[in-house]
């Protein structure tokens, strides 16, 4: 058994689906008659990505770019890097970037650059979370889920060292029981 339940519950899986279909409304009404490209960022986003389209009427094509931003561990490493970029063309779609965090915003930044150099037809985005306040980023994020304080969370997709993912809430990661690691 994978013991998770000292970890506090930040948000619980009620929360979450709330907080998900509220936003797919959002996209519904803003998208109307428009099909939509949903770029996921991985890996952190596939649960988020699996339940939010399954509320969406709007016609949807979805893909998935994977970059590099932390390494092992809990903190950033300031580089970002895309290695694996989205499969189809983004040239003259309507783009909705779909994110699980946006921390320091350097991921994302990143992303939302290449994308723009590429010609979207639009290009908005969507993050189930953020740390710290929505000021402190050089863009909006489009739709955002929950402001969650700044310590480091775990579950609904969210990983530490690729544990975690699994989680049907968002949890206060505090000690990892295997390697005895206080995290900061
Ligand atoms: P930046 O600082 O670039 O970070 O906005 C965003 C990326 O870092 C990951 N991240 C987290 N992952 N728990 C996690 O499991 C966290 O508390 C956390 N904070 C940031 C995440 O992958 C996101 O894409
Ligand atoms: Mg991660």
């Amino acid at each position: 058994m994978d013991d998770f339940s000292r970890f506090k519950v930040i948000l619980s899986q009620d929360e979450i689906e709330r907080t998900v279909a509220r936003l797919a409304e959002e996209i519904n009404r803003d998208y109307q008659g428009r099909r939509l490209f949903l770029l996921g960022v991985l890996k952190g986003s596939f649960v988020f990505m699996a339940d939010l389209v399954r509320h969406l009427h709007v016609p949807v094509e979805i893909d998935f770019v994977r970059l590099a931003s932390y390494g092992p561990g809990t903190k950033s490493s300031g580089k970002v890097r895309l290695v694996h970029g989205p499969g189809a063309s983004v040239r003259g779609k309507d783009v909705l970037v779909v994110e699980d965090i946006v921390d320091s915003g350097l991921t994302i930044t990143f992303l939302l650059e290449y994308l723009r150099r590429r010609k979207p037809a639009s290009l908005r985005l969507c993050s189930l979370f953020m740390k710290g306040s929505p000021q402190s980023f050089p863009f909006p994020i489009d739709y955002l889920g929950a402001q969650v304080p700044e310590v480091f969370v775990v579950g609904y997709g969210l990983d530490f060292n690729e544990r975690y993912r699994n989680l049907p809430d968002l949890r206060e990661l505090t000690t990892d029981q295997d390697a005895e690691e206080v995290v900061p």
